[in-house]
């Protein structure tokens, strides 16, 4: 074994190079990859697209082509806490958009994006089935709401 075998070591890698070669000989495999990929990561470090981009003989403008069109793939990684907050009809109707602002207000964020410190994303969504406590928020999964724009910095407080 020569130094240069020590970087095949990481299980990640190993698990992308399977992954690229099995796809690599078919056609339309590059969004199977990225999809694969970012469960492999958790996001889409920039080392891992060029990786796939030089492997699967794609060129890298199109590879961030695609990573930038669709909405599932994240470029950065997630925060430890991620607030999903609700834009459905109902939500929105009872006041959603303030609540949007005052959390993008309070952690300097906007919808997709992360904290500096790693602590929380932000999430857009529609609809997650409670719409008969709107406006709502969720955050690692957990429901808050009927909320008003009073409570965020009490509720986001309690999520380290
Ligand atoms: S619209 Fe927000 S939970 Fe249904």
């Amino acid at each position: 074994m020569g130094e240069e075998c020590k970087d095949l070591v990481d299980p990640k890698v190993v698990k992308l190079d399977e992954l690229i070669s099995h796809y690599k000989s078919q056609k339309g495999a590059l969004i199977p990859v990225l999809q694969q990929a970012q469960e492999i990561y958790g996001y889409l470090p920039e080392h891992v697209l060029k990786h796939i981009s030089l492997e699967m003989e794609i060129p890298i403008a199109k590879v961030y082509g695609v990573v930038t069109f669709y909405a599932q793939f994240r470029l950065t990684p997630m925060g430890r806490n991620v607030i999903s907050i609700c834009l459905g009809t109902a939500c929105h109707v009872r006041g959603g958009a303030k609540i949007l602002d005052t959390i993008e207000n309070e952690l300097k964020i906007k919808d997709g994006e992360t904290t500096e410190d790693g602590r929380y994303t932000l999430e857009i969504v529609n609809c997650i089935g409670a719409c008969g406590l709107a406006p709502v928020i969720s955050v690692n999964g957990e429901v808050h709401g009927r909320l008003t724009s009073e409570q965020i910095q009490g509720i986001l407080a309690k999520y380290e």
